[in-house]
This record gives C-alpha cells, structure tokens and sequence, in this order.
C-alpha cells in the first residue's frame, strides 16, 4: 500500500515537513476560484490504492469544509483506499450546545459533516469543554495530539522561573498539565463572556505573582479579548514581562495588536495555524500519529 499527502493552500509548509519526516510524496491540491467564487478542485498524480493524507487545518472552516469535501471525494473516485484528514486545527469545537434557543449546535454537526468525507481524522489539542472526548461526536477513529509536552519544553527554555496562568476554567486542562510537566506553580482564573469581545476576567491572587515571570497559557485565541483582558489584570500588579503561550493562533483581524497592546511582551503559538507567531512545531508528533493511522502499509507512491 503506497502513501500521499494532499494539502491546500494554506498548508504547504506544515505538509512538506511532515512529509519529509514520513518519507512519503507531497502534493498540493490545486483549488482555482471561478469568477462567482465557485471552487474547483483538481488532484494530479496517481492515487490507484493509495492511502491518502488530507492535510487541512480548519482555521476558516466555512472557507474550506466544501473544498474539503470535493477533494475528499475525488481521491476517492481517482482510486484512493482510504482518505484521512489531519486538521492540526479543528475549527467550530467551541460551539457545543444550544446556547440560546433556535442555534445549531455546530461541533457535532459539522463533526458528522467531516466524518461523512474522511476515514479518520488526526488533530491537535480539539477545543473539548462539554463534549469530553471526540468519539462522541465522530463516528470515525480519531487521534487527539496533545500539544502539552512541547509548549512546557518551550516554557522551560525560554522562561525565567514561569508562573502560568489559565484565563478561564476551560484552560484548566492545559495549564494544570503544563504546569506540572515543568513544576511549575499555577492559578485558573474566571472568566464571564458578555459577548464576542466582551469578558470579564478575575484578578490573581497577588501575592503569589511574585518573583515570577506570568505565562498566560490557553487553547485558542480567536478576537483576542480574552488574552487582553487576562493580561490586563496581571498588568495590574505586575511590571516584568508577561508570556502568552497559545496553542492555536486563530487571531481573527486585529487580535496580535490588541494583545500586544494590553501588555504582552512575547506572543508564541504552536504551527496548528501558519501564522507569525508560530514558535512551537508540531511536524514531529503529527507524523509519528499519521504513522499510526497508517499503520505499516505505508510505501511512497511512485
Ligand atoms: C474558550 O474557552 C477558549 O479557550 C478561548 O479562551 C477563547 O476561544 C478565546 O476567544 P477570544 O480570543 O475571542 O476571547
């Protein structure tokens, strides 16, 4: 059984490392835009019973699930044995309820919609809150990278005598796993949503601040507010540097500025989503769990 990654566009980079590291071919799908922004999707090179790897993190997800699904599709018609997805970012995870009457609870939706194009699916850190694990939403095999070993070695050799900080109890996870990775001390702090850029987050305990350097720790930021707010109140009682540690740099319009405006004075991220602040790679662990999907069919396509 021979083995290809596929990768769009954005995805070229993270592709080409992982590939290297696999020792199997990388192509990218080629995706033109008609004039009415229809999407067209071709494949080249031969797929005849090839284990294919779609590479595709989902930081705009209605962008991308269509052409996602037409490339998906074609492999498949171009005679591909399996079609996985690893989406080092899986987008739409933070909607996982009915929050307001009327809403479509969009994380197991768009889960079925992903697990109807692809046979399996890798990804990194999922934003898991009140669905606990990513069975219960797939019906396909998945695997869950966690990203805690590698942000905790980036803590240790860049940070002087880290304290890190969750801005909400949903980072909790993260942090307490890092912190300990790196024995370090931490402290989860509240955070109300008003709305899209509207939070309240509480104060730290001030004592505890000092002689250490803050490291803010979350999984996602998307406008920013909340690593603003958060820096805000560490600003408060502390003048040294502060560290913001994320693990998927979504970073929606002016998020970087905002946070560097409330006071951070290094904004790092893990490669999940190409963007300027990637300092954290994730080509190793993605290939070792490709390997595994994979399992020992994998041979280069000729
Ligand atoms: C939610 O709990 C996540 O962990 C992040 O805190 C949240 O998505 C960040 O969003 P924003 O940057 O828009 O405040």
């Amino acid at each position: 059984m021979s083995a290809v990654i596929l990768h769009f566009p954005d995805d070229a980079t993270q592709a080409q490392a992982v590939g290297q590291r696999l020792g199997i071919p990388v192509y990218p799908i080629q995706w033109r835009k008609f004039p009415d922004e229809e999407s067209l999707i071709t494949i080249e090179g031969a797929l005849d019973r090839a284990d294919v790897v779609l590479l595709a993190t989902l930081r705009n997800p209605d962008v991308i699930a269509l052409p996602l699904y037409f490339a998906a599709r074609t492999a498949r018609e171009l005679g591909a044995a399996r079609v996985g997805l690893v989406a080092p970012y899986l987008g739409y995870m933070r909607q996982d309820a009915r929050f307001h009457a009327g809403e479509a609870a969009s994380a197991r939706l768009f889960a079925q919609f992903l697990g109807n194009c692809v046979d399996w699916l890798v990804t990194v850190d999922p934003h898991l809150h009140r669905i606990r694990q990513l069975e219960e939403v797939f019906a396909i095999p998945a695997t869950v990278i966690q990203s805690g070993r590698l942000i905790a070695e980036w803590i240790r050799q860049h940070v002087h005598k880290p304290m890190l900080f969750g801005p909400d109890s949903e980072s909790a996870q993260w942090v307490a796993a890092i912190a300990e990775a790196i024995d370090a001390p931490h402290e989860v702090l509240e955070k109300h949503r008003e709305g899209d850029r509207s939070v309240t987050i509480s104060a730290p305990s001030a004592a505890r601040l000092q002689d250490f350097t803050p490291v803010l720790v979350d999984d996602i930021v998307s406008s920013g507010t909340t690593m603003a707010e958060a820096i805000g109140q560490l600003r408060r009682m502390h003048d040294g540097p502060i560290a913001c540690v994320v693990i998927h740099a979504v970073f929606a319009g002016d998020a970087l500025q905002i946070i560097e405006k409330a006071g951070a004075s290094t904004i790092v991220s893990t490669d999940s989503i190409p963007h300027p602040s990637n300092a954290i790679g994730l080509a190793a662990p993605l290939a070792s769990a490709i390997a595994a999907r994979l399992g020992d069919r994998t041979m280069p396509v000729a």
